[in-house]
């Protein structure tokens, strides 16, 4: 039996994980660690919760007492780190609390896990592990900073982070590095392109273009909309990750990415389309619209896209080359990209209540704050 620890689970990723491991895996138990908070909402994973092989600690990463305290309570043998700030408009706003759970967050993880998987000293003064135990960092992309219009991030492409963001998880990265060589501590650290998927917080783009269309407001585009991120589906990034934690080689780094590079103005585009030809085909999705509440949906169309002041330091665009993934773990994306936003679209319009719950509050102020009235 493996006992997980996963941080940030009550997340967008994490709560995906827990459901994926769920499905997945029947012998093990774990607990989810999150401190709840704007991005984090309990309501995810309530059903989870029912099952018996799945427990809950809210608590913050930084807190060096919580986390020992899980690590007392049963012996942890899978540690996954998803809990973050995780959004690169926040990050310019307040770069601080970036740091503060980002990269103080990890080493206290780390060292916490350290503490407790440790049994001995070899003849060189290493410490000497329990068997079975690995602490994996959920990384991203962006700390490979920014490509031109060829070529794709590799495991070997040097770090070049852009945002406080980016530049919080490399920090990050590399305290995680220095305890695989100074402690020998056994991790793995995976870096994916952008994730999309069910639970997304709308504050990020694919969900805020889908909940702003049902809400009758304009569509933000930073700066000319020329700028390409490379879309996973959730539940692929998910079963990577599970590869990774249980068969991934100690001390690696996997790049995990779908092939799917898209301009945000053709994913704009392209889920406006989306939204308006589901609901075409089936009226009922016409309930999930808040104004205007009309049966004519002809305004659901491009007019709705607004250029907006372009976001600072933008990365122009990310790619990534999954050959190690696939090459050592057989690991590929099996979403196709025109399925998978399409399953996102409905699994939104069929989820108003999620999507009121997470938007009531903290997000209303967000918004105002981020794009005013428009
Ligand atoms: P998210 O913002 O949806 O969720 C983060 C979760 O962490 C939330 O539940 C939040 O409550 C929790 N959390 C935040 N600070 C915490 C703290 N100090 N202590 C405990 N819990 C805390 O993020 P996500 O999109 O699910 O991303 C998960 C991880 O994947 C992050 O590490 C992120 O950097 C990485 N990642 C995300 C993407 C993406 O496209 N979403 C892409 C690459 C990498
Ligand atoms: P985002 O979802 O914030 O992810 P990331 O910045 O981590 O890639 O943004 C994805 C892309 O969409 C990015 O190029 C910024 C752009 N974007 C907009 O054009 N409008 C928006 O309202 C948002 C949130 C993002």
């Amino acid at each position: 039996m493996k006992n997980y620890l996963v941080t940030g689970g009550a997340g967008f990723i994490g709560a995906n994980f827990v459901k994926y491991l769920l499905k997945k895996h029947s012998d093990i138990q774990i607990v989810v660690l999150d401190d709840l908070t704007y991005a984090g909402n309990l309501g995810t994973i309530k059903d989870d919760l029912a099952d018996p092989r799945l427990s809950f600690v809210k608590g913050n990463i930084t807190d060096s007492a919580v986390v020992a305290s899980i690590f007392e309570k049963q012996p942890i043998d899978l540690l996954i780190n998803f809990a973050a700030e995780s959004h690169v408009d926040r990050s310019i706003e307040n770069p601080q609390l970036f740091l503060q759970t980002n990269i103080l967050g990890t080493q206290n993880l780390l060292d916490t896990a350290k503490k407790y998987w440790t049994t001995g000293k070899d003849e060189n003064g290493y410490p000497i592990y329990r068997e079975g135990v690995k602490y994996l960092q959920v990384s991203t992309d962006e700390v490979y900073g920014s490509l031109g219009e060829t070529g794709y991030f590799t495991e070997t492409t040097p770090l070049d982070p852009r945002s406080p963001y980016s530049a919080s998880k490399t920090g990050a990265d590399l305290i995680v590095m220095a305890y695989s060589e100074t402690y020998k501590l056994p991790v793995n650290i995976t870096r994916c392109s952008n994730n999309y998927g069910p639970y997304h917080f709308p504050e990020k783009l694919i969900p805020l273009i889908i909940n702003n269309i049902l809400e009758g407001k304009k569509l933000p585009v930073y700066g000319d909309g020329s700028n390409v991120r490379d879309w996973l589906y959730v539940e692929d990034h998910c079963k990577a990750i599970d590869l990774v934690a249980l068969n991934g080689r100690t001390g690696e780094v996997y790049n995990i990415g779908g092939h799917n590079e898209k301009r945000n103005i053709d994913i704009v585009r392209l889920t406006i389309a989306t939204i308006r030809r589901l609901m075409e085909e089936n009226p009922a999705y016409k309930k999930a619209l808040k104004s205007p509440s009309s049966d004519d949906i002809s305004w659901i169309n491009d007019n709705l896209i607004t250029f907006v002041k372009d976001r600072l330091g933008h990365d122009q665009r990310y790619a990534i080359d999954p050959a190690k993934i696939t090459r050592e773990l057989g690991w590929y994306p099996e979403t196709r990209f025109e399925d998978g936003i399409v399953k996102t679209i409905r699994w939104y319009l069929e989820n108003q209540d999620w999507v009121k719950e997470v938007t009531s509050g903290e997000y209303q102020h967000y918004y105002e704050e981020m794009y005013g009235n428009r």
